[in-house]
């Protein structure tokens, strides 16, 4: 009989899993894997021992690794990015800090993103999800019709564009701005999940930076709008790490926040990314 226990962190999203040895999956315990995550879009799998050569391999297994940009990985793991804050850095900013979707500024932008922790602080450095299809969910159905025609302007510029500071605040990772600032890419507002086929809206504060064929200024409004509505305390959980949590989270339908709250502590986790697919529009999709 399987040793899998699924347990809800919250009733909009996030699963904590035990029982799961990710190293040795068999082809069962992967089904009830992809089934928790696509109902819970997030799961967190308590007691993993991984190191960048298993994390790779799962990530190789789950659909093969996506192109990190700005970010550099380990040396003999290119794809691995080390996420470092040692207890000594003088910032308290932490990286991931501020709610946002991996590489939306990417044509494909990762379908799924991986999080190892393998040193934690004693208190502090969780990381908070929103639910994004219970998000649009939330919509009423003119406002809904209305984000289904509109397409967003997505670009790294605040984060890694020439003037961006967010490397300044990370000694201990390699972050290389853009130097011109970052070609912008368009993406549906309201998408589709290709597995699930359910509909989600899809911006993120940092890097969706308006709508086509609307100012930056035109378009804020109704972006704090549905920035906050995704954030509403329903809408999220919390994820508390250990030494050997592995979280995955579904980038297609979910927003993220790392919190800087651990000042003195160190904290290093290990992150891949899966591939992904073009966002594909719910404008076709009734
Ligand atoms: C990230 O945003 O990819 C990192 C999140 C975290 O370190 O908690």
């Amino acid at each position: 009989m399987s040793k899998i226990r699924i347990n809800p962190v919250t009733g909009a999203i996030g699963a904590e899993i035990t029982g799961l040895d990710v190293n040795n999956m068999s082809a069962a315990d992967e089904a009830v894997l992809e089934s928790a995550f696509h109902e819970h879009l997030v799961v967190c799998i308590r007691d993993q021992k991984m190191d960048a050569a298993t994390l790779l391999a799962l990530t190789n297994r789950l659909g093969g690794v996506g192109e990190t940009p700005y970010l550099g990985g380990l040396p003999e793991f290119p794809d691995v990015v080390p996420v470092i804050k040692e207890a000594t850095e003088k910032s308290h900013h932490t990286f991931g800090a501020g709610w946002h979707t991996d590489f939306t500024f990417q044509p494909s932008p990762p379908s799924r993103t991986l999080l190892y922790a393998v040193d934690v602080p004693a208190v502090g450095g969780d990381t908070l999800y929103c639910n994004l299809q219970a998000a649009y969910q939330r919509l009423s159905p003119g406002l809904a019709r209305l984000l289904e025609s509109l397409t967003a302007v997505h670009s790294a510029v605040r984060s890694y564009g020439p003037k961006a500071t967010l490397k300044d605040h990370m000694e201990n990772m390699t972050i290389t701005n853009e130097a011109d600032e970052p070609e912008e890419m368009e993406h549906p507002v309201i998408t589709v999940h290709p597995v699930t086929q359910r509909k989600s809206l899809w911006i993120n504060p940092v890097y969706t930076i308006r709508f086509k064929d609307m100012t930056e200024a035109e378009s804020q409004p109704l972006l704090n709008y549905l920035n906050n509505l995704a954030v509403s305390p329903s809408l999220t959980c919390r994820i508390k790490w250990q030494p050997g949590t592995l979280t995955m989270w579904d980038n297609r339908c979910t927003q993220h926040c790392a919190t800087s709250d651990y000042q003195g502590y160190r904290r290093e986790m290990l992150r891949t990314t899966v591939a992904g697919d073009a966002p594909r529009s719910a404008k076709t999709v009734h």
